[in-house]
C-alpha cells in the first residue's frame, strides 16, 4: 500500500470568501475586508484552518477581481492594505491560516503593464503580453475566448492584435518572458512576506502556449484550448514559482480547468519534481451537465462517484486532492447534485459525502448554511460577463429572455455569488445599503446564518460537527478509499482506512427509501454510528432503508 506522508495542509479544511458578497461593513451595499474582520471568529467557529480569498486586488471587475490592474494592493472597494494586514493578524492569532488568489495567466486590461505595453511595439512592456499582426485581415489565428467571443482584441494605434483567453479586459500574459515570471515571483513574495501562507494559482496550468500559436480545432468556446491547457513550459514555470514557494513553506492549489487526472497526478506527485500541493479538478462538478455548466444532463450519481473514486485512488500515497463541491464558478450544489424540497438533508448529505473523503476540504461562503440558487426578473439584474457571453449564444438558439434567465437560475455561477445571508433582517443583514450590489436570495428570511445558529439540527452545525470528526479522527484525513456499489445510482458507499481505523460512509441520494446491506465484510453491529444527519433509533444493523438523503458516518475502532 502506499505511503502516506503527514503535511500541516492535509490535516486543514478551508473556507472561501468571494469579499464582494461576504459582509459589507460601511453601507455602501459591496462586502469588504472591515466585513470579513467582523466575522473572522464566525469563520472559525466552523472548525477551519484557513481562508481563501478570491481576489481583492484593485481591479476593475470586468471579471469580478480575476482582472488585476495592481497586484501589489488591495481593491479600494474593499479597503485597504491595512484592512488586510489586520484580517491577517486577526485570522493568525485564531490559528487560521491565509491564502490569496494569484491571477497570473493574464492582467487586467488596466494594468499599467498592459497600459504601457500598447504603447507602442518598442516598449518594453510590449512583450509582457501576445502581441500579433492580423493575418489577410483576421485576427492571428482562429481561437475564441472563454467570456467574449473571438480571443484576439484589434488595437488600431499598433495595427495589433492582442490575445485574452478569457474577457476583452484579461489580456493573456507572456509567461515565456523571463521578465513577466520575474515579476510573479515578485508579487508572490509580496505577499508571502507580509504574512500570507499560500496560494491558489487561477488557471495556472494556462501559462504556456504553444510556439506560434496554431489554429485550434473548432468549439463553441475556448476554440484553441489544446494549445494551452498544459502547454509546453507549463512545468518549467511551476518549478521557478515553487522554488520562491518553498522558501516560505507555503502552500499552492492550481486550478487546472480541463487538466485531466493524469498531468494532475504528474504536477501534484510528492517529490523533488512536485509543482503543486493540490489541484483544483472541475471533472466533478460535470456530474449533471456536458463539459460546460451550460449544457445541462441530468444528474448522474454514478458519474459524480466514478469520478470521485478516480480521483481518490490515483492520488492516495502519491499527492494530494483538493475537495470541493462549491466555489465562485458554480451555481449552488443543493440545486444540482441535491434537492431544494429536501435542502436540509440533501444539504447534510452533500457535506457527509465530500468531507469524509481524502484530501482538504474547501468550503464556499454561504455552502455551510446550504444556500441556494436565486431567481432574477430580468438580464438587467445580472452582473457576470459570462452570463452575458452565455445570452447572445442561447439568443442565438432561440431562447428568449425569460428562457434564458430560468436555465441561468440554474447554472449560472452568479448563483453562488448572492450576498451572504447572515439574518432575516433588511437584506440579509449583508448591508444596510438600500440597494446590495447584487440580488439577495429570497428565502433569506428562512435561510440565514442567525436561524442555523440557533438550530443544533442546522447544516452549519453539521459541518462544525463532521469538520471536528474529520479532526479528531486521523482516519479521515490519511485513511485510502475504497468504494463499494459503483454501480448504484442511489447510494454513495466507501470505506477509508488507516493504522487499523475504518471509517464506513453511507450516502442516500435519493429522496425516496434505498435498501441498504453492508457488504460482505463489513459488519456495522460493530461500529459505532459517528455522525449522521438523522436520529437513528437502532443504528447497529447491517441492513437498513434509507430516509430521504440520509448520511451515515460509521467508526470502527
Ligand atoms: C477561474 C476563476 O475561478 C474564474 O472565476 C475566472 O473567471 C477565470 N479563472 C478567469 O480568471
Amino acid at each position: 500500500m502506499a505511503e502516506i506522508t503527514k503535511k500541516w495542509f492535509k490535516e486543514m479544511s478551508v473556507y472561501q470568501i468571494w469579499t464582494r458578497s461576504f459582509c459589507d461593513s460601511n453601507g455602501d451595499g459591496i462586502g469588504d475586508l472591515p466585513g470579513v474582520y467582523s466575522k473572522l471568529d464566525y469563520i472559525k467557529s466552523l472548525g477551519v484552518d484557513a481562508i481563501w480569498f478570491s481576489p481583492i486586488f484593485p481591479s476593475p471587475n470586468a471579471d469580478y477581481g480575476y482582472d488585476v490592474s495592481d497586484y501589489k494592493n488591495i481593491n479600494p472597494e474593499f479597503g485597504t492594505l491595512d484592512d488586510f494586514k489586520m484580517i491577517l493578524e486577526g485570522a493568525h492569532a485564531r490559528g487560521m491560516r491565509v491564502f490569496m488568489d494569484l491571477v497570473v495567466n493574464h492582467t487586467s486590461s488596466e494594468h499599467e503593464w498592459f497600459k504601457e505595453s500598447r504603447k507602442s511595439v518598442d516598449n518594453p512592456y510590449h512583450d509582457y503580453y501576445f502581441w500579433r499582426k492580423g493575418k489577410d485581415g483576421n485576427p492571428p489565428n482562429n481561437w475564441l475566448s472563454v467570456f467574449e467571443g473571438g480571443a484576439w482584441e484589434y488595437d488600431k494605434n499598433l495595427d495589433e492584435y492582442y490575445l485574452h483567453v478569457f474577457a476583452k479586459g484579461q489580456p493573456d500574459l507572456n509567461m515565456d518572458n523571463p521578465k513577466v515570471r520575474e515579476e510573479v515571483k515578485s508579487i508572490m513574495r509580496f505577499w508571502l512576506d507580509m504574512g500570507v501562507d499560500g496560494f491558489r494559482e487561477d488557471v495556472i496550468t494556462f501559462i504556456s502556449k504553444d510556439e506560434g500559436l496554431p489554429n485550434g480545432i473548432p468549439l463553441p468556446v475556448a476554440t484553441g484550448v489544446e494549445h494551452y491547457k498544459h502547454g509546453p513550459h507549463l512545468e518549467e514555470y511551476l518549478d521557478e514559482f515553487r522554488a520562491v514557494a518553498k522558501e516560505y513553506d507555503c502552500m499552492q492549489v492550481g486550478e487546472g480547468p480541463m487538466t485531466s487526472l493524469k498531468d494532475a497526478v504528474k504536477l501534484c506527485a510528492e517529490g523533488p519534481d512536485q509543482k503543486l500541493d493540490m489541484m483544483i479538478s472541475f471533472d466533478h462538478m460535470n456530474a449533471d451537465c456536458f463539459m460546460i455548466d451550460w449544457v445541462k444532463t441530468p444528474f448522474s450519481l454514478r458519474k459524480l462517484k466514478s469520478t470521485m473514486a478516480k480521483w481518490q485512488e490515483a492520488m492516495y500515497g502519491v499527492g494530494w486532492n483538493c475537495l470541493y463541491i462549491e466555489n465562485h464558478d458554480h451555481a449552488r450544489v443543493i440545486d444540482r447534485y441535491g434537492s431544494v424540497k429536501f435542502r436540509e438533508q440533501s444539504g447534510k448529505a452533500l457535506a457527509t459525502m465530500y468531507t469524509m473523503q481524502c484530501g482538504t476540504p474547501f468550503i464556499y461562503q454561504g455552502q455551510e448554511i446550504g444556500m441556494t440558487n436565486p431567481t432574477v426578473g430580468h438580464l438587467t439584474d445580472c452582473k457576470d460577463v459570462s452570463t452575458f457571453n452565455n445570452y447572445k449564444i442561447f439568443k442565438k438558439l432561440g431562447y428568449s429572455e425569460k428562457r434564458f434567465l430560468k436555465l441561468w437560475s440554474e447554472v449560472s455561477r452568479e448563483c453562488a455569488r448572492t450576498p451572504v445571508q447572515w439574518s432575516a433582517e433588511k437584506n440579509a443583514g449583508f448591508t444596510s445599503a438600500d440597494e446590495p450590489w447584487f440580488v439577495i436570495n429570497k428565502n433569506y428570511k428562512e435561510v440565514n446564518v442567525e436561524a442555523a445558529e440557533k438550530d443544533p439540527n442546522s447544516i452549519l452545525n453539521y459541518y462544525r460537527k463532521l469538520l471536528k470528526f474529520r479532526k479528531e479522527n486521523e482516519v479521515v484525513i490519511y485513511g485510502d478509499f475504497k468504494q463499494y456499489y459503483a454501480n448504484s445510482n442511489k447510494l454513495f458507499v466507501y470505506e477509508r482506512n488507516y493504522e487499523g481505523q475504518k471509517l464506513f460512509v453511507v450516502v442516500s441520494f435519493s429522496e425516496n427509501p434505498v435498501n441498504f446491506k453492508a457488504p460482505e465484510g463489513i459488519d456495522l453491529t460493530k461500529a459505532e454510528l459517528a455522525i449522521g444527519n438523522y436520529d437513528v433509533v437502532n443504528p447497529n444493523k447491517n441492513e437498513f432503508r434509507t430516509k430521504p438523503y440520509e448520511a451515515r458516518v460509521y467508526l470502527f475502532k
